[in-house]
């Protein structure tokens, strides 16, 4: 399982874990692979506490760091969270604020508790994701991916001077040539069937797609790849290596809630859908009595990003209080079919290395005699 790119990062296998557990990168970095840390959730203060932690516990192995810069968002901008705040409030408009308010009666949700405040996620707006860059620049990171779209392309000439790689996800061939176009040395092919934030190919499609789009340039393939089986299927295609992001909730050094381990053990891979109602772009969760409340044709839909988010901020917030699983946001891909047990990020890797070579001899010992 080892590709050029393995060489140009210092990693044995070729596999990325996406993550925003600390735990996990370093356990996934310790075991050979390429722990990389989700930024989005956290604010910049945050951010350097968990990359300090990382370079304590990561035994002096790579790992890289993921932010999320939309190409586009809802028309605002501003240097510090604080005004962005107050701009998007001024955004929503009040039939969707009535509309979350009546799902919290209906749903029969506590508020929150005096003094506590849900602010939603803003690490998504350009300045906030900008001081994640500054941060995770500050630390030995030789991967910085993101989410929505190429990173502006200051970011990816200092990341170039730095010796840091940049990595993109793409979920269309068109999308990936820009990334290369400007200047991006990883693709991250990902499909449909991912968690969080998709688009509508799947992977065994996408990823011979993007292979074929950007001759010369490293692909992974994501979405989906919960086994070795799966991470051969994704090389057979053209790809360098794997990208996984769901499998790493089920693991001991997962963060993951209770209620949400719950609820990915029990859940077969027909049970998520595509929604925008928790950021206002498409991503992939567990189904929920949420997730149907925002498709209702009567509703009035989700708004755009970053907007919806900040709408439901404090309502999601309510929500993972009351720890009421059937509503709850829980993003996860169709792997979640596969996640029957929750085990050890070393055993997880053990596995997939080992079920990679195994599909790799079969297949190979049907070219023989
Ligand atoms: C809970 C969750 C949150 C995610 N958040 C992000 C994110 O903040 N940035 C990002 O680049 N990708 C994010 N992703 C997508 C992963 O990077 C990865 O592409 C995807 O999980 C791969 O598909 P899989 O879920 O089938 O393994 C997220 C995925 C999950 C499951």
């Amino acid at each position: 399982m080892r590709t050029e790119i393995c060489d140009q990062l210092g990693i044995e296998y070729a596999i990325f874990a996406f993550t925003h557990c600390r735990d996990v990168v370093a356990a996934v970095s310790k075991a050979g692979g390429l722990g990389v840390l989700g930024a989005v959730g956290f604010t910049p203060d945050q951010l350097e506490t968990e990359l300090n932690w990382i370079d304590e516990n990561i035994g002096g192995k790579p790992y890289g760091v993921d932010i999320v810069m939309p190409a586009t968002s809802a028309g605002v901008d501003g240097a510090d969270a604080e005004s962005l705040y107050a701009q998007i409030q001024a955004m929503i408009p009040d039939a969707h604020r009535r509309f979350v308010d009546e799902l919290m009666i209906k749903f029969d949700i506590p508020e929150l508790p005096e003094g506590e405040q849900a602010g939603g996620v803003l690490g998504w707006a350009e300045g906030v994701a900008r001081a994640h860059v500054d941060i995770s620049f500050g630390h030995p990171i030789k991967l910085i991916a993101n989410a929505l779209g190429s990173p502006p392309k200051d970011i990816i000439d200092r990341a170039h001077a730095e010796g840091v790689k940049v990595a993109a996800l793409a979920g269309k061939a068109q999308h990936a040539q820009r990334h290369v176009n400007n200047g991006v040395d990883i693709v991250i092919a990902q499909g449909s069937e991912a968690g969080g934030h998709t688009g509508e190919i799947g992977t065994m499609v996408l990823v011979p797609e993007i292979v074929d789009a950007v001759p010369g340039t490293p692909v992974l393939a994501a979405g989906g790849i919960g086994t070795g089986r799966q991470i051969a299927a994704g090389m057979a295609l053209g790809a360098q290596g794997a990208w996984l992001g769901s499998l790493w909730l089920a693991t001991t050094e997962s963060s993951s809630s209770p209620e949400h381990l719950e609820r990915y053990l029990e859940a077969t891979s027909s049970d998520t859908v595509r929604s925008k109602c928790y950021t206002g772009k498409p991503a992939r969760q567990l189904r929920s009595v949420w997730t149907d409340a925002w498709s209702d044709p009567e509703g009035p839909g989700p708004l755009g990003m970053p907007l919806q988010n900040i709408l439901t901020a404090e309502a999601n917030a309510r929500i993972a209080r009351s720890h009421r699983k059937d509503l709850q946001f829980i993003p996860v891909g169709q792997i979640v079919g596969q996640m029957n047990s929750v085990r050890p990020v070393r055993d997880v890797m053990f596995d997939l290395v080992n079920e990679y070579i195994e599909a790799v001899e079969r297949l190979s010992a049907g070219l023989q005699g």
